[in-house]
């Protein structure tokens, strides 16, 4: 099966590596395409795939396609592509908010994947959703998945709005966990530890509370209330958070980004 990754950056990439790393595709059959002179030269530079700089070259032999360039990219692309794409192919799209209809239209195909990933594919911890048009076979969408997961998990949804409510949770997610480990890091900053130390105790902090979550079934809040005692220093910071109406308020921050994959899948 020959794949055509298009679009280098941040999650093409992230794709590219992880596919090449894996048993699933040897290195004849992974061919990237960018359209960056800078890009390509360091990837041949890097030779871990075979690195394309005209679409000529390498779409017309590609069993599979994944798109990885920026939403608004996206129907310059296709109308690039368009004339040299076929039936048989199937096209993995990574962009938030392209719904599989615009790029069945911009392309002129029927076998589209939609998927949102997230950044943790880059250390193989990401997670993906993923939905696929009806033309698309099982054995088809079993391979697509193969590929997914060489940079992670990811889980088959029925339909595409929960790509874009995925977005709200685990394609931004990283996101606000960053926002909360920096609010975290000021504060042990301003508590007065180094730089340095402030790190170690805010990042084995999450890396640790993950690692219960995950051993088994207990809930978040059973955990909450293991390391809160009445009356106790935790519960004086979840009382402040309750207060300030954080939960709420983080609901709100997914919401927006949900909302903003519709909005991304509108906008030309
Ligand atoms: N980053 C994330 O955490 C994340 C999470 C979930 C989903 N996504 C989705 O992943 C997609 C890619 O995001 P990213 O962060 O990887 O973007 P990125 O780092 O900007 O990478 C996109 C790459 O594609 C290149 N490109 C643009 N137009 C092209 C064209 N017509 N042909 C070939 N290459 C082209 C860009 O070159 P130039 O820089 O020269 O334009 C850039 O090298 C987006 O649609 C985004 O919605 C990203």
């Amino acid at each position: 099966m020959k794949t055509l990754v298009i679009g280098a950056g941040n999650m093409g990439l992230t794709y590219a590596e992880g596919m090449a790393q894996s048993a699933m595709l040897n290195r004849r059959n992974l061919m990237v395409f960018d359209k960056s002179a800078d890009v390509i030269a360091r990837l041949r530079d890097l030779d871990h795939f075979d690195v394309y700089e005209s679409l000529e070259e390498c779409l017309p032999q590609a069993d599979m396609v994944f798109v990885a360039v920026k939403p608004y990219h996206c129907d310059d692309l296709f109308e690039e592509m368009k004339p040299m794409v076929n039936k048989e192919q199937i096209f993995v799209s990574l962009m938030a908010g392209v719904t599989i209809n615009r790029i069945q239209e911009g392309l002129g195909v029927r076998k589209v994947v939609r998927s949102m990933p997230n950044l943790p594919a880059q250390v193989g911890k990401g997670v993906t959703s993923y939905t696929a048009s009806r033309e698309v076979s099982r054995v088809e969408l079993l391979m697509v998945r193969n590929l997914l997961d060489t940079t992670g998990e990811s889980i088959h949804v029925e339909n595409e709005n929960f790509i874009d409510a995925s977005t709200g949770i685990s394609g931004s997610g990283p996101a606000y966990v960053f926002y909360f480990m920096n609010s975290m890091l000021e504060a042990a900053r301003k508590m007065g530890f180094s730089k340095n130390d402030s790190k170690v105790l805010v990042s084995q902090t999450f890396e640790g509370a993950v690692e219960l979550f995950n051993q088994n079934d207990l809930s978040p809040d059973t955990w909450m209330d293991r390391v809160a005692s009445k009356g106790g220093t935790t519960r004086a910071a979840l009382d402040s958070m309750d207060d300030n109406n954080v939960k709420e308020l983080i609901k709100d921050a997914a919401y927006a980004a949900f909302d903003r994959a519709v909005e991304l899948g509108e906008e030309k």
